[in-house]
């Protein structure tokens, strides 16, 4: 679809993938809403982008963005925390947290925003999900379980929208970016290779994916080579994911 002049709302938008999306949309003409919690940082990049801005914790606030955004013609599913270690050692609260805002606020913005794009015969839903939900990732089961339910999501919807002409859905898998998630998730990127990619490449594949429709886009695009691998060859998959990590 075209995107000069669409209504985007992008969540995350005040840091990482969501900024460098909210520049590149910018720059396609699109009309913006932005949000995030961190009221500084959102405004930096709404001033440099034009964008108006909603200041709301997705985990609890979702209803609200949604009712304060009005007629959205593309809805950007990218707000989402991370955390790395042993599952059984994960604090009280911290799957609920991540279940909450990468999961459960997705599907509640969809819900709300999407009958209207069906309405306008026009319209546009995108997940940033991440290739650990198609691959799974040791110490990161529970953010790999959320990132897995965004993409099964989208592909249930994705079905169910056929033949509705004018609304699509794409699911986004970044590998490695390089972004706060890592810092903000209290545990760095542990290995050398694959060397993390710059947001600015996400956020040009979802420009990408919107303009053309592509229902799913691996960011490197060698990514899907794993995801395919694990659905051809599962048990083959798990002997080199062992070995490799
Ligand atoms: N970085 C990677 O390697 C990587 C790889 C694959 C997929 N991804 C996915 O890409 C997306 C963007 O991540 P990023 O790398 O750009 O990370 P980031 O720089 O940490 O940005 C995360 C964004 O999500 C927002 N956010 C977090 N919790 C929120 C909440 N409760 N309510 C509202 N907004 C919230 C943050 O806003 P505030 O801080 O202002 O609340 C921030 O704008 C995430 O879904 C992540 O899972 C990242």
């Amino acid at each position: 679809m075209r995107l000069a002049d669409a209504h985007v709302l992008v969540t995350g938008a005040s840091s990482g993938i969501g900024a460098a999306l909210a520049h590149a949309l910018a720059g396609e003409g699109a009309r913006l809403t932005l949000t995030g919690r961190d009221r500084e940082r959102l405004a930096a990049v709404a001033a440099a982008t034009g964008a108006s801005t909603v200041v709301c914790d997705l985990a609890t606030q979702a209803g609200e963005l949604a009712a304060r955004a009005g007629h959205v013609d593309v809805l950007v599913n990218n707000a989402g925390v991370g955390w790395a270690g042993p599952f059984v050692e994960m604090p009280a609260g911290s799957a609920e947290r991540l279940l909450a805002v990468n999961l459960a606020a997705p599907i509640a913005l969809t819900r709300l925003l999407l009958p209207g794009m069906l309405a306008a015969g026009r319209g546009h839903v995108v997940f940033v999900a991440s290739i650990a939900g198609a691959v799974g990732v040791a110490r990161e089961a529970v953010y790999s379980a959320t990132k897995a339910g965004l993409t099964v999501f989208a592909e249930g919807l994705r079905h169910e929208l056929h033949g509705t002409p004018g609304v699509g859905v794409s699911v986004l898998l970044p590998g490695v970016v390089d972004t706060p998630f890592f810092v903000r998730r209290g545990a760095p990127y542990p290995r050398r290779r694959p060397a993390p990619i710059p947001p600015e490449r996400v956020a040009r594949a979802v420009v990408a994916a919107i303009r053309h429709g592509r229902p799913e886009s691996y960011v490197p695009g060698w990514l899907r080579l794993p995801a395919r691998l694990r659905g051809a060859a599962p048990g083959p998959f798990r002997l080199l994911a062992r070995r490799f990590g």
